[in-house]
């Protein structure tokens, strides 16, 4: 089976590329490297013993996309490619609005023009925004707070009416969680560019030297310890994720929409708790203000992945930790 993987020289992508090569199946990538390295495509053959096929490309110009049409048979694609940085997306609406949806909607037109049936779509936790219940499960009320994730809610909407008008189409919208972790052989990770907006490698920079001190976002949370709690998921959980999904597209789903969590919330003092015995590095840290527009508590209700894909999150957060320690350390600047 060949599978197209939009973005997957980025850090979901470049995972999951390496599950779907461990199980036999062909992939080729489309990417911009516009948040990504080349170099990546080495540590995949490196991991795997196989080179997966690369387009280094823009989907934004259908001209350029539709040549890996024409030049493959392709059977399914996992559309990975988006710009994802929340606060970037408030400075930046035209660019997230542009790149997210006209990438989706050329990769949908020249699917249906090549009868390409089966598309699994990299949605977000996010798309629940304030969401009242927890665990959250996937029929909770949808809304967002910021562009970037009202880009993940419009195609998920997208997606939907693109059903409704051709029902021989298999669509997988995969809300994840909080992706963190590598892969084990501390070989490719999250190489964020400049300072990370994200905890986990805000951690694990501090861990290595690279930054001072981890402001930590509000102790006023009705949480545990007052510090925000989400879902930390491995990527490599999360990567074989997308297999059972393509899976279960193949027995001609329809739509279905999956959380893919743990079921677990940790604090963020509980991660930082987690990191530093994992690594033996103290990781300093100072209580900060609340950032705008985050919430106390999300975490997933896992159960219908569970239960329809047979898929479940296996990975501890000790695992999490050790290897995002591994990645880094082996790593120190990232893939540069
Ligand atoms: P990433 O930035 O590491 O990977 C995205 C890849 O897409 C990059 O390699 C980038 O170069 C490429 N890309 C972007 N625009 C492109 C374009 N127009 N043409 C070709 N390539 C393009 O991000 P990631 O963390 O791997 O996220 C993958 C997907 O998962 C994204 O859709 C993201 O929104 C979604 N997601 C991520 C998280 C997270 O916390 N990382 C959480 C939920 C959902
Ligand atoms: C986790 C916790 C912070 C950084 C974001 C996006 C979401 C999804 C995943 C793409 C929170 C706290 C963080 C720091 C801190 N991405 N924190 N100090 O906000 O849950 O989700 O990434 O789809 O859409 O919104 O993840 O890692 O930024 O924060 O205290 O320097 O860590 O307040 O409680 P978040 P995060």
């Amino acid at each position: 089976m060949v599978v197209l993987v939009s973005g997957g020289m980025g850090y979901i992508g470049s995972h999951t590329t390496v599950e779907l090569l461990n199980q036999g199946y062909e992939v080729i990538i489309v990417d911009d490297l516009s948040n990504s390295k080349d170099v990546v495509l080495d540590k995949i053959e490196i991991i795997t013993g196989k080179l997966p096929k690369f387009y280094k490309m823009n989907i934004l110009n259908e001209e350029d996309l539709e040549t890996v049409f024409k030049e493959n048979k392709i059977d399914a694609v996992i559309h990975f490619a988006a710009f994802k940085a929340v606060g970037e997306s408030v400075s930046m609406p035209i660019e997230y609005y542009h790149n997210n949806l006209t990438t989706t909607l050329v990769m949908l037109k020249l699917m249906k023009k090549y009868s390409v049936k089966n598309f699994v779509f990299s949605s977000s936790a996010t798309v629940y925004g304030e969401a009242k219940t927890m665990p959250v499960e996937e029929e909770a009320p949808l809304s967002t707070t910021n562009p970037y994730g009202a880009t993940k809610l419009m195609i998920e909407d997208i997606l939907r009416d693109v059903y409704k008008a051709n029902k021989d189409m298999n669509i997988a919208i995969l809300r994840y969680f909080n992706p963190v972790g590598a892969h084990k052989s501390g070989t490719i990770g999250e190489n964020p560019s400049g300072i990370p907006n994200n905890l986990m490698p805000y951690i694990t920079k501090v861990a290595i030297g690279e930054l001072k001190v981890l402001s930590v976002f509000g102790n006023d949370y009705n949480t545990v310890d007052g510090t925000g709690v989400r879902d930390y998921i491995h990527v490599v959980d999360l990567a074989k994720g997308h297999i059972k999904a393509l899976e279960k597209l193949s027995t001609n789903s329809g739509l279905v929409t999956y959380n893919l969590g743990t079921g677990n919330g940790y604090s963020v003092l509980e991660l930082v708790k987690a990191f530093s015995k994992a690594s033996g590095r103290e990781i300093s840290y100072k209580i900060v203000d609340r950032r705008p527009g985050d919430v106390g508590t999300c975490y997933a209700d896992p159960k219908k992945a569970n239960n329809e894909l047979g898929w479940i999150a296996e990975k501890s957060i000790e695992e999490i930790c050790e290897d995002s320690w591994r990645w880094q350390s082996n790593n120190p600047k990232g893939y540069n």
